[in-house]
């Protein structure tokens, strides 16, 4: 494999996606706008309690419904040759199905799209980003098997009506998310606390729905739209705490087979979970007297349904932890607990504006080959990445920058030195916009916007304008610039 310093150069492989990622819930504002539905961020947002920053919501955010030429402005003052967007699925359907489908929400996607495609810009559709219809949630949600089916519609109906414009479907974005935070410890919506059940229940029918949509897409789309259908599979890297340790290295690797392998595993390799996440589930629920493992299993047959069906690798990646075995009493029930590995954030990494985010661009490397060793080499976009600035951000965002910097130097890196195929970079976010549960307090965008302005007006970062420089030359470096060695 040749050196970086003997291919002389700094430059992407020729293609390479260059991209910038948004969530419709976290941008578009309009919640009730047109015949949109609500979806369980609206409620849980409406329904107030100090779960969120301030209270704050997305019902305006930055405002895209009505903004989107803005938006589109940005894109391309960035010069991106990708832009990845998700549906609001409640828009489109207010009730989840297709019994009563919304003109003007499919009125708005055609927009987005035809106006990305008559720019050059490749649309990367997300089906749905955390914004699951209140009125699916209200059936039961991802704890109901219902939901798979209501899904697999939902994306035909998608497939049917963009599909032959849209070419790069993504079903689910961040499974592990939804799960743990939405159906274990509630801390987004829906809320819901389940303790060492919901998160595997949630997870087991989620990556259930995913592989249906994707056969559908294969069985019934795929010949006549000829695109491509994936997940978006987010995962911390994660180093042993003592690397001499025995006990830390089995930790780290459990915390990786929860985290990645989760999803990773059944999608990539054999339509099954972890052999750990089986072991230590399963010897855990029956020392707390249950029957069965919480950890649900699937069948042969759904196994053989869920193995392969992602066109590539959609990875998102922020930060990486250090981690510590640790000992989990035998009657605490929780994902946490059978995971068994105290997270910890190394004093020497960096933080920004979101204090979980340790700033670990190194970890990327890592994690990228990790995926190619354990997953069968796949084709792998980043779609997401980014830093954050927190309430008080500055436009020159220098610091910031650097750390793009450092995280695509590593991303040369990993394709350059480890082979490993990476074909696309997406930053999140476009703008700045309405983080979760820090609302608007955490700004991610390449973007400022002005949120106490009522025209919502976007500025670009320094970043913005650096990062616009590199997709252009689609190289890390122009003439004369220097950034640190490739060489290890
Ligand atoms: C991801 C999520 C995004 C964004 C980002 C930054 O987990 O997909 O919507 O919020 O984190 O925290």
């Amino acid at each position: 494999m040749a050196t970086a310093e003997q291919l002389n150069c700094y430059d992407f492989p020729k293609g390479f996606a260059w991209g910038a990622a948004t969530a419709a819930y976290q941008i578009e504002g309009g919640w009730d706008a047109d015949g949109k539905g609500l979806n369980v961020w609206d409620t849980f947002t409406h329904q107030g309690g100090d779960r969120v920053f301030k209270n704050q919501t997305g019902d305006v955010a930055c405002g895209s419904y009505t903004l989107w030429e803005e938006d589109l402005k940005c894109i391309k003052q960035l010069g991106l040759t990708y832009y990845r967007f998700s549906i609001s699925w409640s828009r489109l359907l207010p009730d989840g199905t297709t019994g009563f489908i919304n003109q003007k929400g499919i009125d708005y996607y055609n927009k987005v799209i035809n106006s990305l495609l008559e720019n050059n810009i490749i649309p990367v559709v997300t089906l749905y980003h955390f914004d699951l219809p209140q009125a699916v949630e209200d059936q039961g949600g991802w704890n109901c098997e219902k939901t798979i089916e209501i899904f697999n519609h939902y994306a035909q109906f998608c497939y049917e009506t963009f599909g032959d414009r849209v070419k790069f479907w993504i079903t689910i974005n961040e499974p592990h998310v939804v799960a743990k935070l939405g159906y274990e410890e509630g801390l987004f919506a829906p809320g819901k606390k389940e303790p060492g059940l919901g998160a595997y229940r949630a997870a087991h029918n989620m990556l259930k729905a995913h592989a249906k949509a994707w056969h559908t897409y294969k069985n019934d789309f795929k010949n006549k739209q000829k695109g491509f259908v994936s997940i978006a599979i987010d995962s911390d890297w994660a180093e042993p705490y003592d690397p001499n340790s025995e006990k830390d290295k089995e930790a780290t690797e459990r915390y990786l087979s929860f985290y990645v392998g989760w999803f990773a595993k059944p999608i990539f390799v054999d339509g099954d979970y972890p052999e750990i996440m089986k072991t230590v589930v399963s010897k855990r629920s029956k020392a707390q007297g249950l029957q069965t493992s919480r950890l649900p299993e699937f069948t042969n047959e759904e196994k053989n349904m869920i193995k392969g069906t992602a066109d590539f690798f959609c990875l998102n990646y922020y930060t990486s932890r250090k981690i510590r075995h640790c000992t989990s009493s035998a009657d605490e029930s929780s994902c946490t607990s059978d995971i068994a590995a105290e997270r910890i954030k190394d004093p020497d990494w960096p933080e920004c504006g979101v204090e979980w985010l340790a700033v670990v661009p190194w970890g990327l490397r890592k994690l990228l080959a990790y995926i190619k060793d354990t997953f069968g080499n796949p084709t792998i976009y980043i779609t997401e990445n980014g830093f954050a600035q927190n309430e008080s951000p500055v436009i020159k965002d220098v610091q910031r920058w650097t750390y793009f910097q450092e995280t695509l130097t590593e991303i040369l890196k990993a394709i350059r030195l480890d082979d490993v195929d990476v074909k696309g970079y997406f930053c999140w976010c476009l703008l700045d916009n309405f983080e979760w549960i820090s609302g608007f307090s955490v700004r991610f965008g390449l973007f400022h916007v002005d949120f106490d302005n009522a025209e919502l007006p976007r500025t670009p970062y320094h970043s913005a304008i650096e990062y616009s420089k590199i997709v252009k030359r689609n190289a890390l470096t122009g003439p004369g610039e220097t950034v640190a060695s490739l060489n290890n």
